[in-house]
């Protein structure tokens, strides 16, 4: 009985991150389970894309404090028993005890090239600057936001008539291969980060792993 790496995701929207997993592991890319899919919002899509008892989505409000509804949250995902968490399309901000509780298995894919455009509205952001390029990063989760080490990007580049919507679909296109590849090097164990440095085979990585046009990550 071989026992594949247990996956949880936090989503709060389509899950179009969720679904490249997914199709992933069906395709025999990914040899990992979904084992919980977790959300802030019970409306979330997302949430359809896995059986019902693989669902746990709450309403913040409904809780006493963002302290309480982190913790519910925290619980719910240890329950799953998960070798790995990522935040795909996750919309709220992680409180510290959430992150420190699985600090070095969670991590996030952000629409930017970090460290640029931290937070949100990054593809607005990066027409105003007039970025030539900008992407998508896969990073570990700390407290402070979208500041963790970044494992690996995608780059597109921004195009003369650009507006948020066209760039973000250009971005998304990469978010899926690059999440995909990113999470089969966690999955295979080769990935791990080390004192504030992200390490793949051991040895640490001093820039981000790319994506090249094939859907596999160059150092
Ligand atoms: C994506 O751009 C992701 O980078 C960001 O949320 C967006 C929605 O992702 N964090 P998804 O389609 O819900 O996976």
């Amino acid at each position: 009985m071989t026992f594949r790496t247990r996956i949880a995701v936090l989503a709060s929207g389509r899950g179009s991150n969720l679904q490249c997993l997914l199709d992933g592991i069906a395709a025999g890319q990914l040899d990992a389970d979904i084992v919980g899919v977790f959300s802030d919002k019970p409306t979330a899509a997302a949430l359809d894309k896995v059986p019902p008892e693989r669902r746990w989505a709450r309403t913040p409000r409904e809780f006493g404090s963002r302290d309480a509804f982190d913790t519910a949250l925290a619980d719910a995902v240890a329950a799953s028993m998960p070798d790995w968490i990522v935040c795909a399309g996750y919309m709220r901000i992680l409180g510290a005890g959430f992150v420190q509780r699985f600090a070095g298995r969670l991590v996030n894919i952000h629409p930017s090239l970090l460290p640029r455009h931290k937070g949100l509205h990054t593809h607005a952001r990066a027409i105003e600057a007039g970025d030539a390029e900008h992407g998508a990063s896969v990073h570990f989760v700390v407290p402070e936001l979208d500041a963790g080490t970044v494992i690996a990007q995608a780059r597109v580049p921004v195009l003369p008539g650009d507006d948020a919507d066209t760039l973000a679909a250009r971005v998304l296109a990469v978010e899926h291969p690059l999440l995909l590849a990113t999470v089969r090097l966690l999955v295979a164990g080769r990935v791990a980060e080390q004192d504030g440095w992200v390490r793949l085979d051991g040895q640490s990585l001093f820039n981000p792993l790319r994506l090249d046009s094939a859907g596999n990550l160059q150092s």
